[in-house]
């Protein structure tokens, strides 16, 4: 069973924070053990999105060796599980990238799913993500620029021994999609898992330090949300939505989960 995926795109702003703490509240909904992790140890967002800016131990602290992972371990919104990175230069300076194979050892032995937020770019923190993970998931806007870097990131991955699974078209317009779809699945030589649209009520769920799948869980980009999330957890989308709402066939799946490994 695949259990640690990396969101990662190449080109910047794309949506993989965005993506990794919606799919991790989201499949927590569904009753799975999951924990979110953020690798873009030198621009950390997972903490500004989830109001944890000020978690006195980040994996920063982890990865220079001066804490043990447990420390940086916080709950986030729905029980999802959430390593968040810190904000200092001093302390990425500190941190040995080198260490996240370990924690990622010892972190996909206890969860469902393990989901980890990458850096844009192909420098050495970026790379190191790409080569950890079961498998990679490419998170890529509608342009041009965006595609080709997603495939120079694909082509990265596979030179470091990782292995991209599928991708997510996300900030999707309405116009010409399932020719862009095309377009992108035959460019990137991976399926596409799910198409996020472009809304308005991401941005403002950012504001508010929480999941837009949690803040406006009836619009269109926490639907996509959920749809991806069931699509991982490898159970029929509208099944995904209510179990959602229904804590004894949530708690029974993750029973059903546990008992497949
Ligand atoms: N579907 C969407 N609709 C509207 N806005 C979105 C959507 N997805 C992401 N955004 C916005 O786009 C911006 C970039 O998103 P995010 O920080 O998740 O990207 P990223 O790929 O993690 O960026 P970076 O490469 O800098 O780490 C944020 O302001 C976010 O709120
Ligand atoms: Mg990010």
């Amino acid at each position: 069973m695949i259990r640690a995926y990396t969101i990662a795109s190449g080109k910047g702003g794309t949506g993989k924070t965005t993506c990794t703490i919606n799919l991790g509240a989201s499949l927590a909904k569904l009753g799975l053990e999951t924990f979110i992790m953020d690798a873009d140890i030198g621009m950390a967002n997972i903490g500004l999105l989830l109001g944890l800016e000020d978690a006195p131990i980040t994996i920063h602290e982890v990865l220079a060796g001066k804490a043990k992972l447990e420390e940086a371990i916080y709950d986030g919104p729905n029980g999802v599980k959430v390593l968040p990175s810190g904000i200092s230069l001093q302390g990425f300076q500190l941190a040995n990238p080198d260490r996240f194979r370990d924690i990622m050892k010892e972190l996909v032995n206890r969860c469902d799913y393990l989901l980890i937020d990458a850096p844009a770019g192909i420098s050495r923190d970026g790379v190191i993500p790409l080569a950890i993970a079961d498998e990679v998931i490419l998170v890529v806007n509608p342009e041009v620029s965006s595609i080709v870097d997603a495939l120079k990131t694909k082509v990265l991955t596979e030179v470091v021994g990782g292995h991209v699974a599928c991708a997510i078209l996300n900030r999707a317009g309405s116009e010409h999609t399932e020719l862009i779809q095309s377009k992108l699945e035959k460019t990137l030589g991976v399926k596409l898992i799910g198409i996020i649209p472009e809304d308005p009520n991401v941005r403002v769920a950012a504001v508010y330090k929480t999941p837009v799948v949690m803040k406006f869980p009836g619009s269109d980009a926490s639907r996509a949300f959920r749809r991806i999330a069931a699509h991982i957890a490898g159970i029929a989308p509208e099944e995904g939505v209510e179990m959602a709402s229904d804590g004894f066939v949530s708690r029974f799946v993750k029973i059903l989960f546990k008992g497949a490994r």
